[in-house]
């Protein structure tokens, strides 16, 4: 039976102190409501709704392009009156699904045990067993079975006692919740209609209620200021690596990593303390990340090393290249096999072919470099003019001196040698060597000057 997953998004989150809407804080690099939508998507789901309020239209301008239904909340009064906001376009003959946006770390497994564990006309809640259950809604039993949910600010003392609560994650059938939902009202001390109200309202339509329990309230942890945040995207951490550690992937210390986006590795790849990837980034067999990198949106060919303090975006080495320490690769940076870029190298929409060495204090961009090129220390591709950008070739085994400019555009031929110092702005030929120098004068009798009495 299809699907309507409905996510709750409304809410301002006042405790989050912040300009953004609670549910775009990002978790592991992605909004909090981004990650809701990702496992309602991972399900299978047919039809999702978000429910918005708070933020207005920026929330939605977020998410443009995704196939998403909005329906807009334009006054808070509570859960079960956000459902209503999204049931005029829900198909009667669908199951339900209520979300919330300030609650990420769901597993689909998690959602399809819930799903599994009711029939079509019944109602299946989410809940989790708390030491401390302290302000959530509170799951009422009799003979085994659900039979209501009471809210901390209306639960007796014997009420409160109870550790089972409300996740507010609930599967129904949308024909039937219609009816439930109109008839909720806001006579509590909240005056909210409260979605929860529809379990005893269900009851008392002879309708069965399951209780299924999530194993861990990491899981069903709701996000609603930074600490908490900051708690989820540790877990999240704790998650992620750990399924890079069961495919064989080694850390340091699982502790010390980032991962804001998809991790791709292949085997034996080693990974230190502190490095910090970002979007789609993948690393073949053997590659090893020395400790303090960034790498965002790019490949890394196999058995390569990237030496501490680098920061990669959106470039690609091939195999058994040598990066670092301190170099930055940005993007449209592609190597070919057996490249060596070094400290304080910066290289920019540049290829370089394979055995070609860039060690020490260069800037590289817009230049296409060739086989077994040594590009000497402090050598700069100037360019840019001030207003447009021009490439730079360099042919295979050409040599370049300590040094030098080269004045784009301008190619410098294969076998070339360019003389330390020089500033090159015209072609230098194949297989020889070009320089640009003034000639060396020692001026004779020449004092310093001397410090003023
Ligand atoms: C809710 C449940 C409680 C459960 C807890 C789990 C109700 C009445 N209570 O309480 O049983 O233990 O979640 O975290 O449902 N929202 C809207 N529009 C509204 C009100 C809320 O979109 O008018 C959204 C919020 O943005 C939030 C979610 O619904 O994402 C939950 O609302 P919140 O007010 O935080 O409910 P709780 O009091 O936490
Ligand atoms: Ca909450």
């Amino acid at each position: 039976m299809a699907v309507s997953i409905i996510i709750l998004a409304a809410g301002q989150g006042k405790r989050m102190h912040s300009l953004l809407p609670k549910v775009m804080q990002p978790l592991a690099g992605k909004p909090l409501l981004q990650h809701v939508v990702d496992t309602s998507v991972r399900i299978g789901a047919d039809d999702i709704c978000v429910v918005y309020g708070h933020g207005g239209d920026a929330v939605p301008a977020a998410f443009a392009g995704q196939k998403l239904r909005w329906a807009l909340q334009a006054e808070q009064l509570g859960t079960g009156h956000a459902v209503q906001q999204a049931m005029p376009e829900t198909p009667e003959g669908n199951r339900v699904m209520i979300l919330f946006g300030d609650v990420p770390l769901l597993r689909p497994e998690t959602l399809s045990r819930l799903l599994d564990s009711c029939g079509a006309d019944e109602i299946a809640v989410l809940t989790v067993d708390m030491q401390d259950p302290f302000g959530y809604g509170r799951i009422i039993r009799e003979g085994g079975n659900v039979v209501r949910n009471v809210e901390e600010k209306e639960a007796t003392a014997e009420e409160r006692a109870v550790t089972e609560i409300n996740s507010g994650v609930m599967v129904c059938p949308a024909g039937r919740l219609k009816g439930w939902l109109d008839g909720l009202d806001n006579r509590n001390s909240q005056g909210e209609y409260y979605l929860t109200d529809i379990i005893s309202l269900a009851v008392a339509d002879s309708c069965m209620v399951h209780g299924v329990k999530a194993d861990s309230w990491v899981e069903v942890m709701g996000i609603n200021d930074k600490k908490q945040l900051a708690e989820a995207e540790r877990a999240l951490q704790a998650r992620l690596v750990d399924e890079l550690m069961t495919q064989g992937v080694g850390f340091a210390d699982p502790a010390r990593v980032d991962i804001r986006g998809s991790l791709n590795c292949g085997k034996d790849v080693y990974i230190d303390v502190n490095a910090v990837f970002e979007g789609e980034v993948s690393l073949g067999d053997n590659v090893r990340i020395e400790s303090n990198n960034l790498i965002r949106d790019s490949q890394i060919g196999s058995s390569t090393i990237v030496h501490s303090n680098c920061h990669i975006e959106g470039a690609k080495t091939g195999d058994d290249c040598e990066i670092g320490p301190f170099s930055r690769l940005r993007p449209g940076a592609e190597l070919a096999d057996n490249v060596k870029v070094g400290n304080f190298v910066e290289i920019k929409k540049s290829t370089i072919a394979s055995g070609s060495k860039v060690n020490h204090l260069t800037y590289i961009g817009d230049t296409d470099i060739g086989k077994d090129v040594n590009v000497g220390a402090g050598t700069i591709t100037c360019n840019y003019d001030g207003a447009n950008k021009y490439r730079t070739t360099i042919g295979d085994n050409a040599f370049i001196g300590s040094g030098v400019e080269l004045v784009a555009p301008v190619d410098v031929g294969a076998g070339a040698t360019i003389g330390a110092g020089s500033t090159i702005s015209k072609f230098a030929p194949a297989d020889a060597l070009t320089l640009e120098r003034a000639k060396q004068v020692t001026v004779p009798g020449w004092k310093r000057p001397k410090k003023k009495s």
